[in-house]
Parts: C-alpha cells; structure tokens; sequence
C-alpha cells in the first residue's frame, strides 16, 4: 500500500513539474581572470594557422552565436558539410558536436583548433606563436605551467561556460510572470507539449540531453551517420544529439545539414519527420510564437 501510494505521488509531481526549467541569472564557481583569457582566445584569429579565422569568426556573439551559414567557412576559404551550432547555452549540452564526440566544452575546444578545414593548427605551433605574445605573461598569471594545450582549452571552456542566456519570456513565464508570454505562445507551448515535441526536446536547453534519430517515423536522406561516426554501431546511424531550441529565432539555417532556413518549415519537418503528423497552420504558427520566447539576454563576464 505504501508503495503504491508513493508512486502516485511521485507520478503526479512528474505531471505538475514542467519538463523545461529556466536557465540561472548569475553563474558561480567561475575563474574570472580565465573567463578574460578564454574571451581573448575566443576573439582572435591568432588561434588558427595563417592568423585568418577565430572562434567568433564561426560563432558570433552579436547573431545567436552561429554564422547564418548553411556550412562554416574556414581557413584558405574551405568549407565544411555540419552547420555550426551556437555557443550559447551549449555548456548544458550533455555531449558537444551533432555526434556528440567531445565530453564537454574543454574536449571540444580542441576540435576547432586542429581541424584542417576550420582553424588548421597544431597545438605545438599554437603554443610557439602564443609564447612570443603578450599571451605568455598571461598565462603565466594563471598556470604555473604556463602554455600548455590543457590550458589554452580550460580557458576556452571557462569563457564558454558564462555564455549563457537568461531572461528568455518564457523562463520569466515559467517562474510566474503571466503576462510575460502572449496568448498565441502559451497556445503554442501547450501544443509543443502535446503533439510531442516535448519528447525529445526538454530540460534546461530544450534539448541537449540525449540522441534521437534523425527521420523517426520516416527516412530522411542524410550524408552524415550521426552518432555512428563515433560508435560504428549500426544502431547508432542517423542518429544525432537533439539540439537546444534556445534562442531558435537567431540560428537560421537550421538541422545538421542547415537545410532549412524557415523556423516554420523546420517545425513542418520535424512534425512530418519525428511525429509523423501534419499539423495545421494554426498550430504550427502558435509552435512558432512559442519558440520565439526562447530568446534570452546574454550578460558578458569577460568584461
Ligand atoms: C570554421 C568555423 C568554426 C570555427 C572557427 C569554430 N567553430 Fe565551433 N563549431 C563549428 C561547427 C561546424 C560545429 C559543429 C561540428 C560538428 O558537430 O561536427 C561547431 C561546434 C562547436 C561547439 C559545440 C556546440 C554543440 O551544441 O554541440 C562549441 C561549444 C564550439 N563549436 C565552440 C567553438 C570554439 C570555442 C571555437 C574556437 C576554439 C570554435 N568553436 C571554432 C564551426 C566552427
Ligand atoms: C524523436 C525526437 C524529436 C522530436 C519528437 C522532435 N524533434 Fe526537433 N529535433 C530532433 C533532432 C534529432 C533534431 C536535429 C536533427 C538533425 O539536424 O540531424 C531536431 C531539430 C529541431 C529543430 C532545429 C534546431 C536547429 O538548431 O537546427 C527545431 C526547430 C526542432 N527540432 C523543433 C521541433 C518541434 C517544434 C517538434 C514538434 C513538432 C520537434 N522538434 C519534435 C529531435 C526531435
């Protein structure tokens, strides 16, 4: 009896708690004087082989932390085949990249640096130029070992884990504030719920936090394998790491393969593609209004 009545409880705390939680208004536990050495690494294109292209020049600050492009161009005008996800946010991302191949924002930071189509580098020619730079003192200021690669990419990370985005209407809606949403979107969050969406995009980022495949309820051509390009799990092909839906509104184009640029055609998509429902017009117009509310303030740090 006991039993059976705690799990009544449980289940219905499940049903009042919103599966979104709202993102904090200020950030502990940071190193300050990392997150300014990170933030200066993150603005300057001295991180890349030929001094062309930085970190900002894929993720900028001042658009939703993306570039607007279907593929990010790199050094020597190369151009990749993944849309660059935004910065924002990405700190709450259980795994980072689409595939999820880096742990967290420290393990990712040296993909960049490396890869010959973005930044080209090598840590040993990194660290080179770096030490002919007024970097050196800096570093100096903050590791005892100086420049080091765990360095450059612990700072890096420190600065990535301040760009979060609070404030959104809909985290204000959520702690209380009514009228911080209007009709059409509180309609549309409903339907979100509804319909679905929620399954797979919840929690802090709406997002973030597990693998779904990519054409559930019907196939979708895609050159990428997803997640089967870290496991060689035959499972795992298509399958990608559910991105946030924070700040939506700015990171068009949208999916791996920024093959949509509409907000309302990539909801029409996933309704097709992942829920194997049309919706109507009046519904996805209100899951478009929703997702508007999305939109945080990003505070800076590094300043
Ligand atoms: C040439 C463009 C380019 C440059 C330069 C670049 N990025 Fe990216 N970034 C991308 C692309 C594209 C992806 C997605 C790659 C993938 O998933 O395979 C990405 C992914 C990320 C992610 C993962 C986000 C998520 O949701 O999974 C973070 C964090 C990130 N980059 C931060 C950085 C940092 C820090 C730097 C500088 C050291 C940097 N990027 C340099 C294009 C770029
Ligand atoms: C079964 C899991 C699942 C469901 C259900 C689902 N999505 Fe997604 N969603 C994903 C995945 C996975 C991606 C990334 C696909 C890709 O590009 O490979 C995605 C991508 C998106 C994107 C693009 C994000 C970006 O940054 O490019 C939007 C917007 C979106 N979903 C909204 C919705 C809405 C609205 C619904 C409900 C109508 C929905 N999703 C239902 C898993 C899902």
């Amino acid at each position: 009896m006991k039993f059976f009545l705690t799990i009544i409880l449980l289940s219905s705390t499940f049903v009042l708690a919103e599966p979104i939680t709202p993102i904090p208004t200020n950030i502990e536990n940071i190193d300050k004087n990392k997150v300014k050495l990170g933030s200066k690494l993150f603005f300057d294109p001295i991180l890349s082989k030929d001094g062309t292209v930085s970190c900002a020049t894929c993720h900028d600050l001042n658009a939703g932390g993306v570039d607007g492009l279907q593929f990010s161009i790199g050094i020597d005008g190369k151009v990749g085949d993944i849309n660059s996800p935004t910065v924002f946010n990405a700190v709450y991302n259980f795994t980072q990249f689409w595939n999820g191949r880096a742990r967290n924002l420290q393990e990712q930071a040296v993909g960049p640096i490396e890869n010959h189509i973005e930044m080209g580098n090598t840590f040993e020619n990194l660290i080179a130029t770096l030490s002919n730079t007024p970097y050196k003192k800096d570093f100096e200021k903050i590791y005892s070992d100086g420049i080091t690669k765990n360095n450059i990419t612990d700072a890096l990370a420190e600065f990535g884990k301040t760009l979060i985005t609070p404030n959104a209407p809909f985290d204000k809606y959520l702690k209380g504030d009514e009228y911080a949403l209007t009709k059409s979107q509180k309609e549309g969050y409903e339907l979100f719920k509804s319909h679905g969406c929620i399954a797979c995009h919840h929690g802090i980022n709406i997002g973030g936090n597990l693998y779904a495949k990519f054409g559930v309820m019907k196939d979708v051509k895609s050159k990428s394998l997803g997640r089967y390009e870290v496991t060689k799990n035959e499972l795992d092909k298509y399958y990608f790491k559910v991105p946030t839906l924070r700040n939506i509104e700015l990171t068009s184009p949208y999916l791996h393969d920024g093959r949509i640029t509409e907000l309302e055609e990539v909801v029409k998509f996933m309704s097709h593609f992942q829920l194997g429902k049309t919706l109507t017009d009046s519904d996805i117009s209100k899951i478009v209004d929703f997702l508007k509310s999305l939109t945080g303030e990003l505070i800076r740090y590094d300043q």
